[in-house]
C-alpha cells in the first residue's frame, strides 16, 4: 500500500498508507484519526446525528457497513445493527456470519430479518418473478425493511455504509443522463417524513480503499466478495471510470461529489417531484405509497407466487446474456 521508507505526515513515523488525494502518507494511528475526523466532519456538516438520536446501522457484512458501525461506536455514539438475509445463496450465508461475529465480539445488538423466513421469498426469485435486474428487487426490499425496522424499533436515524466511491458513481450516472429528479435527491441526509426514518451516509467523505484499510488496521473481518448478482452492474463500470480519472488527477472523485453537494445540490433543492407527491397508505402493509400497494408488497406478492429460483439459475442466465 505504501513505498518502503515513507513517513507519516503527522508524526514522521513509518507510514502504512499513502493517500494521493491528501498528498500525504499516514501511520496507522494517524490514518485512523483522519477517518474519525472525516466522519465527524460529515456528521456535523450535514447535520446527520444528534447525541440523543437512537441509531440503527444497516450492516451487510462488507467492509463499509462494518466500518461505519465501528466508527460510530468509536466516536461515542450508541448504535444497534440491522442485517437483512436476502437469500442470495452462499453469499448471504457468509455475509450474515460476518455481521453476527462483528456484533457478538463487541457485545452489540444486531437485529436480523430474513426475506425467505419472514416474507416467504428471496432476491433470486423476486428478480425472476418481476423480470427486473436483481439489484432492483433487492433495493426495493432493502429500503422497505430498513424503514420498517427503524420505525418499529423506535430508531430516529438509519445509517448506511455508502462511501465516496458509491456516491460519486451514482452521481456520475445521474449526470450522464442529466436526471434532475435523481440529482435533486442525491443527498447524504434524507430527513424523516411520515412513514420514513431519517437516513444518513456518514462515509461520504471516505473512499472504499480507505474503508478496507480501516478494517484491516482495526482487525475487522469482513466479506471481501461483492454480491454475485451485481456483476455487470453499471455502477461498477462508473466506479472503474472514476478510478481511472482519480489515478491521473488525485482528488477528482472527492471534488466531483463534495463540490456537487456544496455548489449544485442547493440549486436543485425543491426540484424533486417525489418529495412533494401526496402519499397514501399501502392497503397491505401500511407503508407510505403513491398507489394502492407499495412497491415492496407488489414485489413480495409476485415473488411469493413464483416457485423458488436458486441463485445459480439467475447467475447463469446473466452470464449467457453478456
Ligand atoms: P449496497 O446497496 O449493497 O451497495 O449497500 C449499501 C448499504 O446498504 C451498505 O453499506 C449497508 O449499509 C446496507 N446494506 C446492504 N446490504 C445489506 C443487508 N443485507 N442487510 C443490511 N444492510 C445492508
Ligand atoms: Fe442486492 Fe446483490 S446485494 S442484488
Ligand atoms: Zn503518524
Ligand atoms: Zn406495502
Amino acid at each position: 500500500m505504501v513505498a518502503v521508507g515513507s513517513k507519516c505526515r503527522v508524526c514522521k513515523g513509518p507510514a502504512i498508507i499513502d493517500l494521493p488525494r491528501h498528498n500525504a502518507h499516514f501511520c496507522a494511528d494517524h490514518f485512523l484519526e483522519l477517518c474519525r475526523r472525516q466522519v465527524a466532519k460529515a456528521i456535523e456538516k450535514y447535520d446527520m446525528i444528534h447525541p440523543d438520536d437512537k441509531v440503527l446501522v444497516a450492516v451487510s457484512g462488507g467492509k463499509d457497513s462494518l466500518a461505519v458501525w465501528d466508527l460510530l461506536i468509536d466516536l461515542g455514539y450508541k448504535a444497534d445493527g440491522l442485517y437483512i438475509g436476502l437469500g442470495i445463496g452462499e453469499y448471504s450465508e457468509v455475509s450474515g456470519q460476518y455481521a453476527r461475529a462483528f456484533a457478538a465480539e463487541r457485545g452489540l445488538r444486531l437485529i436480523e430479518v430474513s426475506l425467505r423466513d419472514d416474507y416467504g421469498y428471496d432476491i433470486p426469485t423476486a428478480s425472476r418473478a418481476t423480470r427486473r435486474v436483481p439489484c432492483s428487487a433487492c433495493g426495493t426490499s432493502k429500503r422497505h425493511l430498513f424503514d420498517k425496522a427503524a420505525l418499529d424499533g423506535g430508531y430516529t436515524v438509519l445509517v448506511t455504509g455508502h462511501n465516496l466511491d458509491d456516491e460519486a458513481a451514482v452521481l456520475f450516472g445521474n449526470t450522464l443522463r442529466w436526471d434532475v429528479e435523481y440529482l435533486s435527491r442525491q443527498l447524504p441526509v434524507l430527513p424523516a417524513r411520515s412513514g420514513f426514518p431519517k437516513k444518513v451516509k456518514p462515509l461520504v467523505r471516505l473512499t472504499e480503499r480507505e474503508m478496507a484499510a480501516w478494517c484491516i488496521v482495526r482487525g475487522i473481518d469482513y466479506l471481501v466478495d461483492e454480491c454475485p448478482m451485481a456483476a455487470g452492474n453499471k455502477h461498477l463500470a462508473y466506479k472503474a471510470t472514476l478510478n481511472a480519472i482519480e489515478q491521473e488527477s488525485p482528488g477528482s472523485k472527492a471534488s466531483f461529489y463534495l463540490n456537487f453537494l456544496d455548489n449544485m445540490a442547493p440549486l436543485l433543492a425543491g426540484r424533486s417531484a417525489s418529495a412533494t407527491d401526496a402519499l397514501g397508505t399501502c392497503t397491505s402493509c401500511g407503508a407510505p405509497t403513491t398507489s394502492d400497494l407499495c412497491a415492496f408488497c407488489r414485489t413480495a406478492a409476485k415473488a411469493r407466487a413464483h416457485e423458488p429460483v436458486p441463485v445459480e439459475l439467475v447467475l447463469s442466465k446473466g452470464r449467457r446474456r453478456r
